[in-house]
């Protein structure tokens, strides 16, 4: 079943080979930036920024799927479009498979939007209301070149492999699919470019939860029928914990831990996420929550807090948090490889006080109502 879709497909060949080796990432991103300019006055000058993301570093890994979690207006969706190049980025540099993207003899924009395909929240607007999504679907491949028939054979393969007969769904409009069978098409869509990487920001959010979960398995078996590998965005952790390898946390443009994703679950080491996966839903009815384990809104992202960011809302906040940003670093106290987080209170020798005490998620354990927005 493994990629039969590219033996028997008539589009030209698009060598997204692996080229360094499973152990290569399929993505290297180094201190990204992206701040959007507030302009005002007469001359509309620049007169702040919105930081939506500040020197972001983390890799993708060939075949894994990748959480990205984090409140709203944190930097998730910036960053997705940072990543395929839909916004440009003001600082960082991004390495697809080996090549730098932009360099001279490193990857294209091409290559780079040949290989990362995006699926977004709104199935409705963003399908053409005027194309039956047989078109839809084939329209890709026919501006990459592929004849009319064959990018219909294409995108009608695509479609019976999402799920939707392609001679019952393929002549109707989007106004004629239900939310469920509208994302179906735009991952059809998404697929008929042959990415490598498809990133779904907030993909499953609007559906049901019993079409969610379709929807999500469905993910699970194109994962695997065409090699793919997933950066998935949402605000829901059951489904993050569900789908992801390793999850992304991320609080006012920054990331504040990475890592396996059982290990963020079992044993997270940064206060935010703590308090994060605090807010889940239980599906114990006795199991009541007096305290908001997150209070207040976050910071205003044009002039964020100093140190570290997270400082106005944590209940082990101390001196040295609000003096010196905290680095993502590994985490001494977790057994899995490649546990990062950016905490004072997890790296030793930082000056925190609870630096080479009990580990955090200790702490968190034995600490009753969690974070609070300290007085001004
Ligand atoms: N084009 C833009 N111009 C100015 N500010 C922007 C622009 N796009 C996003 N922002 C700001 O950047 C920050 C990050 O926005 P982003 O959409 O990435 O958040 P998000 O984490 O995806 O949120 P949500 O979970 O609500 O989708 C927000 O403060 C947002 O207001
Ligand atoms: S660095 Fe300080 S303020 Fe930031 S999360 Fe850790 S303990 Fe809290
Ligand atoms: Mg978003």
């Amino acid at each position: 079943m493994t990629l039969e879709l590219a033996s028997r497909s008539p589009l030209p060949e698009f060598d997204g080979s692996d080229r360094g080796g499973p152990e290569q990432p399929l993505l290297i991103v180094e201190n990204f930036k992206k701040h959007f300019p507030i302009h005002s006055g007469v001359l509309n000058r620049a007169v702040a920024a919105v930081k939506a993301v500040d020197d972001v570093s983390f890799n993708v890994r060939k075949g894994e799927t990748l959480g990205v979690v984090g409140e709203s207006g944190c930097g998730k969706s910036t960053l997705a479009r940072l990543l395929m190049h839909l916004l440009p980025h003001d600082e960082g540099r991004l390495v697809l498979d080996g090549d730098e993207v932009g360099e001279r003899h490193g990857a294209s924009l091409q290559d780079l939007r040949r290989s990362i395909q995006m699926v977004f929240q709104d199935s409705a607007s963003s399908l053409n209301p005027r194309l039956p999504i047989l078109e839809s679907v084939a329209f890709g491949p026919r501006v990459r070149g592929a004849s009319k028939t064959e990018a219909r054979a294409l995108a009608g393969d695509l479609l019976e492999r999402v799920g939707l007969k392609a001679e019952r769904f393929g002549g109707r409009y989007p106004h004629e699919l239900s939310g469920g069978q509208k994302q179906r098409v735009n991952i059809a869509r998404a697929l008929a470019l042959r990415p490598r990487l498809l990133i779904l920001d907030e993909a499953v959010s609007a559906l049901d939860k019993s079409v969610e979960a379709q929807v999500l398995n469905l993910l699970a078996e194109l994962k695997e029928q065409f090699n793919l590998t997933y950066i998935f965005i949402s605000h829901d952790l059951h489904v993050v914990r569900f789908i992801s390898d390793r999850v992304l946390v991320m609080y006012l443009g920054q990331i504040v831990e990475i890592g396996p994703a059982d290990d963020i679950y079992d044993n997270p080491q940064h206060p935010y996420t703590m308090a994060l996966l605090e807010c889940r839903l239980s599906m114990d009815p006795d199991a009541r929550v007096d305290n908001a384990p997150l209070a207040g809104d976050p910071p205003n992202p044009i002039n964020p807090p100093s140190g570290c960011r997270f400082h106005t809302r944590c209940p082990y906040v101390e001196d040295i948090c609000m003096a010196k940003a905290p680095p993502l670093e590994n985490v001494l106290a977790s057994k899995a490889e490649g546990h990062l987080a950016a905490c004072h209170m997890t790296h030793p020798g930082s000056g925190h006080s609870r630096a080479s005490a009990a580990a955090p998620a200790a702490l968190a354990r034995a600490a009753t109502p969690i974070l609070t927005i300290p007085e001004a």
